[in-house]
């Protein structure tokens, strides 16, 4: 067995190598499915596989791939089947690549804290599994490396910093791009002290709850972070703020969407005050790519590594996108994708047909704000939207849904689900890419990726850890 380093580096060199001749199926867009025959693209013999499947098992596809390595679904013929076992071979835990929290506690040596209460009053069910993951996780981190105050990136409302607060008793100095108001941040922060109060009474956890410091030490402050920012002057304000002088702090991030996520993994490689990491990324469609030759001069979101840096390894804005599908939930639903993925494909075919000198990049319909029962309150709703005269008779409508119905429209909803399973792989080498720059670096102790989150609360599930060394001055 290798090195952590020697493993990540040599896993995100099988995964960037296994994907790359699959990306540009990844990036497809399925808008012009039918207007540049996306599926004929495929070979023959996965084409035929795939049109193998009856409705119900192109539905049960992501649910046979996820079990694939406990049984090998009969139905599937063997091309289909090969592949997707190919996938399967690539993800992270077939690299061996992903810890789990116990195995973290042993490695580091770390007492594990739990919280004083977990409560989903002010958060949603998926908020609520979120924060109660990472809190406990990152109060044990902060024990552990002796840090006070913790730096939110990417706060949002500021539901993590509250409970760390409240919790463990921790200093949280929150930041974020979005303004606040002020107003409601100290109504919010009254409620939840109160409510904190009663659960800790009504659970009876202390003969004497006014012993617990049921203060919120939240300080937020509207920053927009790049990669270059000075963490120094904001621990100043807070040692001055809370009167409390910290030498040490931890960087946290709660879904820290595109850039902010490698921002946050570069700020903590590069404050000597920070100890440790605790990153859960999302929104990978916000990234910027460093070899991406329609722009210049971006952030450097994605790749960190050194080896897909010397690769100049590129993924696509679609690619990016299309890993933000939670596989998991599709896998658990069972179910078609709805009706409108085909309407919008075929009416991308009517557009061309219909207004052949019109840019196609032009026809941006948006989201579908309510269901439409059929094609034709589809497209009556699209070309409102377009702006756009299409007088089509219902003949025509008719002729349209005969020609792409049946076989055409089962190839769609085939090659969604082939789709799928394939763009799983672009979020972990997103993740692996950032795991092995945290490897790549002297300042960096330990480095781990675990899946903190259930993938089906919570589809941005993996979270980056990291330590300093020990040795390394603080401030
Ligand atoms: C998906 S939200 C998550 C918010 C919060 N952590 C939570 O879990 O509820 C991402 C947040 O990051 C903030 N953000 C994104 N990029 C940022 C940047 N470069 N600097 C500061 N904040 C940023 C956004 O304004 C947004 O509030």
């Amino acid at each position: 067995m290798g090195t952590k380093r020697e493993t990540a580096l040599a896993a995100l060199k099988t995964l960037s190598t296994f994907l790359e001749p699959f990306l540009p199926i990844v990036n497809t867009h399925m808008v012009h499915f039918y207007t540049d025959q996306v599926f004929e693209k495929l070979n023959q013999d996965l084409q035929s596989d795939l049109m193998a499947l009856t409705d119900t098992q192109i539905a049960e596809l992501p649910n046979d791939y996820l079990n694939i390595s406990k049984s090998k679904p009969s139905h599937i013929a063997s091309n289909l089947l090969q592949l997707m076992e190919d996938i399967d071979g690539h993800n992270l835990d077939s690299l061996n690549v992903l810890d789990d929290l116990p195995s973290v506690w042993k490695e580091m040596d770390i007492k594990p804290l739990t919280s004083l209460i977990h409560f989903d009053k002010f958060m949603t069910v998926k908020k609520s599994h979120e924060v109660g993951a990472l809190c406990d996780t990152i109060a044990s981190f902060a024990n552990y490396t002796d840090s006070k105050l913790i730096v939110d990136l990417g706060c949002g409302k500021g539901a993590l910093a509250s409970m760390l607060s409240l919790n463990h008793g921790l200093y949280v100095s929150g930041i974020d791009a979005a303004g606040f108001s002020a107003h409601a941040e100290e109504g919010r922060q009254s409620m939840l002290q109160k409510t904190f109060k009663s659960h800790v009474k009504k659970a009876r956890l202390t003969e004497d709850e006014e012993a617990v410091d049921l203060s919120v030490r939240f300080r937020r402050s509207t920053l927009y972070l790049s990669n270059n920012f000075d963490i120094r002057p904001l621990i100043e304000e807070c040692s001055q703020h809370f009167q409390q002088s910290f030498n040490q702090v931890g960087l946290v991030g709660l879904h820290t969407c595109g850039n902010l996520a490698s921002t946050s993994v570069q700020l903590f490689v590069n404050s000597p005050e920070s100890r440790f990491l605790c990153n859960v990324g999302c929104c990978y469609h916000l990234l910027d790519e460093f070899f991406d030759k329609s722009n210049s001069g971006l952030e450097q979101g994605f790749p960190l590594s050194s080896h897909l840096k010397s690769k100049s390894f590129f993924l696509g804005r679609n690619a990016r996108m299309v890993s933000s599908q939670p596989l998991e939930r599709y896998a658990t639903r069972k179910q078609m994708q709805p009706d409108v993925l085909f309407y919008r494909s075929l009416l991308q075919v009517i557009l061309e047909e219909k207004f052949p000198s019109t840019d196609s990049v032009e026809f941006q319909v948006g989201r579908l704000r309510k269901p439409v029962n059929n094609f034709r309150d589809y497209l009556q709703w699209a070309t409102k939207k377009l702006k756009l005269s299409l007088e089509l008779t219902d003949e025509e409508i008719e002729a349209y849904l005969t020609r792409y119905n049946g076989d055409k429209r089962r190839h769609l909803y085939a090659f969604f689900q082939l789709r799928l399973l394939l763009a799983s792989l672009v979020e972990y080498v997103i993740l692996l890419d950032r795991l092995v720059y945290l490897t790549e670096q002297e300042v960096v102790s330990n480095s781990f990726l675990v899946r903190i989150f259930s993938p089906v609360t919570s589809p941005r599930c993996y979270a980056l850890l990291a330590f300093k060394k020990l040795k390394e001055k603080s401030i």
